[in-house]
């Protein structure tokens, strides 16, 4: 039986991971402050909804959406617009949370009513409500700011991963770390629970900041272990599967 693909919509992608993620399972994106995570998930949802008919949940936990959508305009996405066609919901659990979203949850993060399950009761509800196949979880750095310690953080991070996988979302799970951790090699908790890993580098060379790409690891699939180069580009990110980082 073939393995249904679910296509990133990110340029150049698709062919590291075989032609796409497999369908259903969470997958943590991880980078650094400003690698562009953000726009990796709204490029997910956006062509996902756009170009492939498949709606999506963007949950944040950190910016606020109207943050976010002023910020994806820049590549055309308009991601209120979206909403409004129901293609699209904004799961707004940010710390500066407004209760004005259409899925705002009761208790955001930062707050002591905060729980995964109360925010997972709507995600569940806004899924059925525009049939979401993809999801965007942005970030869960905020999940270890809310928790006391290690080990209550990745059980929260545990329940997250096997309820998302549960409701069938292809679900993408940014995560932020340092550069020296990603060169460490050791995978953290998201890393260890997720069915893929795809890292976002940022190195100086010289003068310059260059991005690369790494697919890190990716259950039951062939990946390209090269690091390729990518830019932010009018369209989004476009990554270079062809080119090399260092000479
Ligand atoms: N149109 C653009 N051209 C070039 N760089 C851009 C553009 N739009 C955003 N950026 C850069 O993208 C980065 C922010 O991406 P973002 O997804 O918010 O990062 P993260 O979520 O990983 O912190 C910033 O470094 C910003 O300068
Ligand atoms: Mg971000």
């Amino acid at each position: 039986m073939k393995e249904e693909r679910v296509a990133s919509g990110i340029q150049g992608l698709d062919e590291l991971i075989e032609g796409g993620f497999p369908n259903g399972f969470c997958y943590a994106i991880v980078g650094g402050p400003g690698a562009g995570k953000t726009i990796f998930g709204a490029q997910f949802l956006y062509q996902g909804a756009t170009k492939y008919g498949e709606n999506g949940l963007y949950i944040t936990l950190e910016e606020p959406p109207y943050s976010i959508n002023n910020n994806m305009l820049r590549f055309g996405w308009n991601l209120y617009e979206l909403e409004k066609r129901d293609k699209l919901a904004l799961i707004d659990a940010s710390p500066m949370k407004s209760s004005k979203g259409s899925y705002a949850i009761k208790a955001g993060i930062g707050t002591e009513d905060f729980s995964i399950e109360g925010l997972l009761g709507v995600i569940a509800e806004a899924k059925r409500k525009i049939n979401a196949k993809r999801c965007v979880v942005d970030s869960l750095k905020a999940l270890s700011i809310q928790y006391r310690d290690e080990f209550e953080t990745r059980q929260q991070i545990l329940k997250l991963i096997r309820s998302l996988t549960e409701l069938s979302l292809t679900t993408m799970l940014l995560a932020e770390t340092s550069e020296e951790k990603m060169d460490a090699q050791s995978f953290g908790t998201v890393e260890f629970l997720a069915q893929g890993v795809i890292y976002l580098h940022t190195y100086r060379i010289r003068d310059n900041t260059v991005r690369a790409i790494e697919v890190r690891k990716m259950r039951g699939v062939k990946i390209v272990n090269k690091l390729c180069p990518y830019t932010f580009t009018d369209t989004g990110i476009v990554i270079y599967p062809q080119e090399t980082v260092f000479r």
